[in-house]
């Protein structure tokens, strides 16, 4: 079967590609084998590939955080799912055409679910999902400001918040964003530069924000940090800027605001199965009632592997691209 390996740390298009590896077999007793049918590639990805997140992996190695398929076979001992079940993995090795694991490594998703959105849930989802409960207690009508407003997790952001009655400021880089994400439902869009908090106060009338998400770092948190009110919350859960977080320490002592840090990872792994089983049915649901939609900007087989990292790894982008294993 084909599956992609990760050569050496460098250039992501570079460093990777896809080979044959032995078919997995059939399953042990407590285990389920799979058909991948969809992977995401998300920007974690690739900082793993070339040497900028959290850990650096031993190469050779496989790679891919995301992947959703449909079991194929079970183990005799194996009761909570059935051939045919679709999954998501909670696997980190899932740029591959079939897995083999014990079956708690995965979850079970509803038979109605499109598995393409499905591969955009585990990592995405959960991030904006966690961000806008972990923090701040939000009631209906209480702002949310973000920044890479119009990112897979700032999309999923959006619906989410407006489907718990919470409203939203996104701030974008580019004007043309403005018109397609408020049919989207956000409430406000605005383009980042000078005087942002003047101009996010304008849009809101003043209201009181609480909860700032930034995935930019730079001078771009510092000028969302002044869009916070006072006692407020900011966390950051992203570099994309490459940038230091520059934020004005005047924030912090006389505005009593606080900036904290969000890993998705970590806090799955502070979470029973139950806890994370409970959250995925719930944005399972979600995207099933259409709440949760992100657009797919293309998908390619592993074979292409390449061309779709450098496709990822452009800017302006109209959606996530996805890899096709089989
Ligand atoms: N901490 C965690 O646990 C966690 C979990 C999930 C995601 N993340 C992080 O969340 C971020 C978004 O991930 P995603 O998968 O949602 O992204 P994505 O869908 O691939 O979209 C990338 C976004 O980044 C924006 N962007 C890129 N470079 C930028 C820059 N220099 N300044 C401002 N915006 C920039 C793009 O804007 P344009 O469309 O204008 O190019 C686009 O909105 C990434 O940094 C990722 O690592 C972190």
């Amino acid at each position: 079967m084909k599956s992609v390996e990760l050569t050496a740390i460098g250039t992501a298009e570079k460093v990777i590609r896809c080979i044959d590896v032995p078919d997995p077999g059939a399953p042990g007793k407590e285990e389920i084998l799979i058909d991948v049918v969809a992977c995401s590639i998300n920007p974690a990805d690739i900082l793993l590939i070339e040497g900028n997140y959290a850990s650096t992996p031993q190469t050779p190695c496989s790679l891919g955080i995301e992947g959703t398929g449909i079991v194929s076979a079970v183990g005799s001992g194996v009761t909570s799912l059935k051939v045919g079940d679709k999954v998501m993995s909670l696997g980190r090795t899932n740029w591959v055409q079939r897995i083999r694991d014990k079956s708690e490594s995965f979850i079970r998703l509803p038979a109605e679910i499109d598995l393409a959105q499905a591969a955009m849930l585990k990592v995405n989802a959960a991030t904006a999902y966690l961000m806008l409960r972990s923090y701040v207690s939000l009631t209906t009508g209480d702002w949310v400001i973000q920044d890479a407003a119009n990112s897979g997790v700032g999309i999923n952001l959006i619906r989410l918040a407006q489907a718990d009655g919470i409203r939203t400021v996104n701030v974008v880089r580019r004007a043309e964003l403005i018109e397609p994400m408020k049919k989207l439902g956000a409430d406000v869009v605005i383009v980042d530069g000078p005087e942002l908090a003047q101009r996010v106060a304008k849009e809101t009338g003043g209201a009181r924000i609480q909860l700032g998400i930034d995935a930019v770092g730079g001078s771009t948190i510092g000028r969302l940090t002044d869009c916070i009110g006072e006692g407020g919350t900011v966390v950051n859960y992203g570099l994309l800027s490459g940038e230091l977080c520059q934020v004005n320490a005047f924030n912090f002592v006389f505005r009593d605001i606080r900036l904290v840090g969000f890993w998705l990872a970590k806090l799955m792994r502070e979470m029973r199965f139950d806890q994370i089983q409970g959250m995925y049915e719930t944005l399972a649901a979600r995207i099933i009632d259409g709440t949760i939609h992100v657009e797919i900007e293309s998908s390619y087989p592993l074979e292409n592997i390449s061309d779709a990292i450098a496709h990822a790894k452009r800017e302006a982008r109209g959606g996530k691209i996805l890899l096709r294993p089989n």
